[in-house]
């Protein structure tokens, strides 16, 4: 079962989600983040977008595969993850997410991350992630603390989005007087 997408301009994209346990029905969870992904036609959603504040997120890449097929298919669930260790070489990378409809901005990261999670079987895992593995679990794991890849802009950039932004919020707001 899909989710609505929570829009930029709910507080609940502002909030710190809490780690998950194993008496947390993860497989629902998972079922909704990968349900609203694929009909989104997203590469990665979090808990937090559809009204989850708890520690999970999920990558499929197969949406960019079909335009580039340099780039691995991969598909994963993330739950409880850390970030270890970072490269020091930053990369670019044109960034978009479903909570920000029509924004796309270089955003730079570090382009490799030493990352530690927790499997659906919540099994520990400890793996290197470059490319576009590194890129999306980041930018999703900035999602559990309260952070959206617009907050890594400079602020003329930010300040040339303000119109684009004002347009979401409004669309949220909409979206709240529906839910209510
Ligand atoms: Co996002």
């Amino acid at each position: 079962m899909d989710a609505p997408i929570i829009l930029y301009g709910s507080p609940v994209l502002r909030k710190h989600s809490i780690s998950i346990i194993e008496e947390d029905n993860i497989l629902k969870i998972t079922e909704m983040l990968f349900d609203t992904l694929k009909k989104a036609e997203g590469i990665g959603l979090s808990g937090p977008q559809i009204n989850i504040l708890k520690r999970a997120f999920v990558i499929d890449t197969s949406p960019l595969v079909e335009d580039d097929i340099t780039i691995e298919r991969f598909e994963g669930v993330f739950i409880n993850p850390v970030i270890i260790d970072r490269s020091a070489e930053p990369e670019i990378y044109k960034e978009g997410c479903l909570s920000l409809p029509g924004i796309y901005e270089d955003v730079e990261r570090p382009g490799k991350v030493l990352v530690r999670y927790q499997d659906i079987s919540f099994n520990t895992i400890e793996e290197e992630l470059d490319g576009i593995k590194a890129r999306i679990f980041q930018h999703e794991f900035d999602h559990l603390e309260g952070i959206l890849f617009i907050d890594k802009l400079g602020l003329l950039k930010r300040k040339l989005l303000t119109g684009n932004l004002n347009r979401i919020k409004k669309l949220s707001e909409k979206q709240k007087n529906i839910r209510n």
